[in-house]
């Protein structure tokens, strides 16, 4: 869309400069792809009336491209940077002045002719392949709000870039390696019955399982002594299934199969979507070849009680990235190291996000710091916060019946909510299927929520707030979609290429096209910084502005040319 006003309005501003002698022409000519990226829509605000078309410039942003000089013949404030009034500079911006009917005729007609592929404009530079790690939940673990929000966050960005043209590699990393194994094969030796885990729910009964030995080993009114034993028995069974021992393998393999069918049902239920599912389990044994690497090229130390390391900056500091144990087995971070250099191995990719809370945050700057000494291509020029996509906690995330085991608890509670109230609401019509429905209704609002603020953000769970029609929330945006689908079909106009746009004189018409013409530049800013909220924020904007334009400006009776371009009370 307003490609063709930025290249335009890139193209005044250069030649602006070169008149004023602040820039030769072939200089002219090589800025303006990176001025295309910068100018942006300018918002209306109270300052500025949504019927002033204009493109806006950061200044600094051009005298990081060329120095300060040009500044020098430009000093006053609003002073023109063109022989027309149509450029000039307004404090810290270089505006661009569009013709409002033109502006408004290209948006409309482009976000016509593009429908959904608006705003992702094909890029111009070439295709990136983009690892995106998400979810990554554990095996025979609850999933718990952390992996909620890398799943929602994850599958957010995978689905940006892949919409800007992009080759996604969606992977999801499955924690199924680690001594908690061992305590939950020795609380099942205790504890478990086969039976159940072929019953209605076996997950269930993995998690009793799972806290009753917990409490076990944790238990103040347990002996030390027993505690003791207790995790020394998990150890060795840990320990047996690193020896391969058949029946602890096999075992391990059910918890695995449980916990997988589990989770993917979920996945489906939130349209969530992987092309790769690794385990950490797949590099236990390749851990071995990093270390034969790390010992050749001389990177790995050894401490007196024969653990291998390596001293990189991690929590402000230099200190020991621990890598393998004392009996030469892995640990969290040596998978994760191995982990790293197959994936590059496998799918040569430019870049790799990983999506986890912040707190492991010491975690992955401990990868990160052993990768670069490696010197893995792929990392040499990227910072933590490009690597590692962090994100803050969820508080208070509760039931009806209190604590929170499941996802799906969370998901389901939604979903009755949305059922009951629908019920109520006199204005659901009849025949709807109410429990397909509500399902959605109470997934967009569990998802919006989460995105709706900067991830790095902790926020208070609440079910009001979420589930609230008239506030900025899922139900609140799917509802607003909703009434304009069902407007849409039953307007009686047709909607057609060219809308009369002359008709389009009132103020929330005019507020509409703007803020649709903002679109592209809030899914690069979303992209640019990896954070959705942009968007989200955008589309309650989008849908206040259209309730507003809705009960202002009517489609039904009005001529074919207002109707096309105005909005019905239906
Ligand atoms: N399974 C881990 C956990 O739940 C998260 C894994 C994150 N990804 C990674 N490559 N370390 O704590």
């Amino acid at each position: 869309m307003a490609t063709y006003f930025k290249r335009t309005s890139v193209h005044k501003i250069i030649q602006s400069l070169i008149r004023l002698g602040q820039l030769g022409f072939k200089d002219g000519r090589k800025l303006e792809d990176s001025l295309v990226s910068l100018i942006r829509v300018r918002e209306a605000s109270k300052m500025f009336k949504a019927s002033e078309r204009q493109l806006e410039l950061r200044a600094d942003s051009l005298s990081t491209l060329v120095g300060e000089g040009w500044k020098e013949s430009v000093v006053n404030d609003k002073v023109n940077l063109s022989d027309t009034e149509n450029v000039y500079l307004d404090k810290d911006f270089i505006r661009v002045q569009l013709d409002n009917r033109e502006f408004s005729q290209h948006i409309l007609k482009n976000i016509q002719q593009a429908g959904p592929s608006y705003g992702y404009e094909r890029l111009e530079s070439s295709p990136e392949t983009v690892l995106v790690e998400y979810s990554s939940p554990n095996i025979a673990k609850p999933f718990h709000a952390g992996h909620l929000r890398s799943t929602i966050i994850g599958n957010v960005i995978a689905n940006l870039y892949e919409a800007l043209g992009h080759n996604v590699i969606r992977l999801n990393f499955l924690g199924d390696w680690g001594t908690q194994f061992g305590l939950l094969a020795a609380g099942f030796k205790k504890y478990g019955q086969f039976k159940k885990l072929e019953e209605r729910d076996p997950m269930l009964h993995l998690f009793e399982v799972y806290v009753r030995i917990n409490q076990d080993v944790s238990a103040e009114d347990e002996s030390d002594m027993r505690k003791k034993a207790t995790y020394a028995e998990g150890l060795e069974l840990f320990r047996k299934l690193e020896q391969g021992d058949p029946e602890i393998v096999s075992l391990w393999k059910t918890f695995r199969k449980i916990t997988m069918e589990e989770n993917n049902k979920m996945y489906e239920r939130l349209g969530i979507k992987f092309t790769e599912t690794h385990t950490e389990s797949m590099y236990n044994d390749k851990v071995k070849d990093i270390v034969k690497r790390l010992e050749k090229e001389g990177l790995l130390k050894y401490n007196e009680s024969g653990v291998g390391y390596m001293d990189v900056m991690f929590a402000g500091r230099l200190g020991p990235a621990k890598l393998v144990k004392s009996d030469g087995t892995s640990l969290y971070l040596s998978r994760d190291v191995s982990a790293a250099v197959d994936r590059y191995e496998r799918f040569k990719f430019d870049r790799m996000h990983y999506v986890v809370e912040m707190g492991q945050r010491s975690h992955f700057e401990q990868l990160i710091g052993v990768l670069r000494l490696m010197k893995e291509p792929w990392i040499l020029e990227r910072e933590l916060g490009d690597v590692h996509i962090q994100f803050g906690r969820i508080e208070g995330m509760s039931t009806r019946k209190g604590e929170v085991i499941f996802l799906r608890d969370i998901v389901d509670e939604a979903k009755s909510r949305m059922i009951k109230t629908l019920k109520e609401k006199q204005t659901t019509r009849d025949g709807i299927e109410v429990e397909e429905v509500s399902d959605r209704l109470g997934i967009s609002s569990i998802i919006v929520q989460d995105l709706k603020d900067r991830r790095i953000r902790n926020y208070k769970f609440s079910w009001d707030r979420m589930l609230n029609f008239k506030s900025d929330s899922g139900v609140f945006l799917q509802y607003c979609h909703a009434r304009l689908c069902s407007m849409q079909r039953t307007c009686g106009v047709d909607l057609q290429d060219g809308a009369a746009v002359d008709s389009l004189v009132e103020e929330e018409a005019q507020q509409l096209v703007l803020h649709m013409a903002r679109y592209p530049d809030v899914v690069q800013k979303a992209w640019v910084n990896l954070e959705p909220c942009y968007i989200v924020q955008y589309l309650f904007r989008l849908a206040h502005l259209t309730n507003v334009a809705y009960s202002h400006l009517p489609v039904k009776g009005q001529h074919s040319d207002v109707a096309q371009v105005g909005q019905s009370d239906l």
